[in-house]
């Protein structure tokens, strides 16, 4: 897989993409990575990249012509590339979206920045998409948060090809539910105790004690999540049992 981002600061995502995880995985040949700088596509002087909004109001926008002119460039280099803008008024980013993006070959990440992007440029967006309510100083935080989410999930990127799977978020049968607790050496810290459970090698036990902590753990933190995993009719039961203990009344959805 190529992954590459269209930006005004491609210095940004040198340490992310070299360092741990991803920078194993770029040097194992299982994705690649290049930021294209979007003033080398300007004409003048200043290599400008925004100007006022037609209308008035505060702050720059990014200019559509630098980004068109780019785009023309560098979508056409290689056969099927999938165009994704970040915007706060993109679609929420999840789990879901990044096992589908992990099936493209080749991802270009359109990173806006200022008050946002003349709206002809979006013209090029195949999917816009944003990583939560929130809204960041650029679209480069938001591109690094995706294509680590992206890279994780392809073969080899992860030593073991089951930590993926197993996980909060993990998609699929009986998933949906965030992640069970773990513990490692010392089996006592500071007067608390690993669950016996854990310490017994029954290995039936254990799964069972690990899908129940998940459901507890979902139920408590995360309750907007339960509608959507997929739970046995017991344990539907349970998530209204616990979901009233923590938060008061729960109607689930029919
Ligand atoms: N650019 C600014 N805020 C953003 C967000 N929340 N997600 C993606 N891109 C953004």
């Amino acid at each position: 897989m190529k992954i590459e981002a269209l930006t005004v600061f491609p210095g940004m995502f040198d340490d992310v993409m070299s360092t741990s995880i991803l920078g194993r995985a770029r040097e194992r040949g299982i994705f690649e990575f290049e930021a294209h700088d979007l003033r080398d596509w300007t004409h003048d002087r200043h290599r400008t990249v925004d100007d006022a909004p037609y209308g008035g109001g505060q702050g720059m926008l990014m200019k559509v012509e630098p980004i068109a002119e780019a785009l023309d460039d560098i979508i056409p280099r290689t056969p099927s590339c999938h165009v994704v803008f970040f915007t706060p008024c993109g679609a929420r980013f999840d789990q879901h979206v990044a096992e589908r993006l992990a099936s493209q070959e080749r991802i270009l990440f359109v990173c806006g920045r200022y008050e946002g992007m003349d709206e002809r440029a979006y013209a090029y967006a195949d999917e816009c998409l944003s990583i939560g309510d929130y809204v960041l100083t650029g679209g480069e935080l938001a591109a690094m948060v995706v294509t680590d989410a992206i890279v994780r999930l392809l073969p080899g990127a992860l030593g073991d090809e089951q930590s993926s799977k197993d996980e909060s978020f993990a998609t699929g049968e009986r998933g949906g539910l965030l992640e069970y607790a773990q513990y490692t050496r010392p089996a006592t810290f500071r007067g608390q105790d690993v669950p016996e459970v854990l310490l017994s090698g029954d290995h039936a036990r254990i799964a069972q004690w690990r899908r129940h902590d998940a459901l507890e753990r979902t139920c408590r933190w995360r309750p907007d999540l339960i509608d959507a995993a997929d739970l046995t009719a017991e344990e539907c039961l349970e998530a209204a049992v616990l979901i009233e203990r923590y938060h008061g009344s729960h109607t689930p959805e029919e």
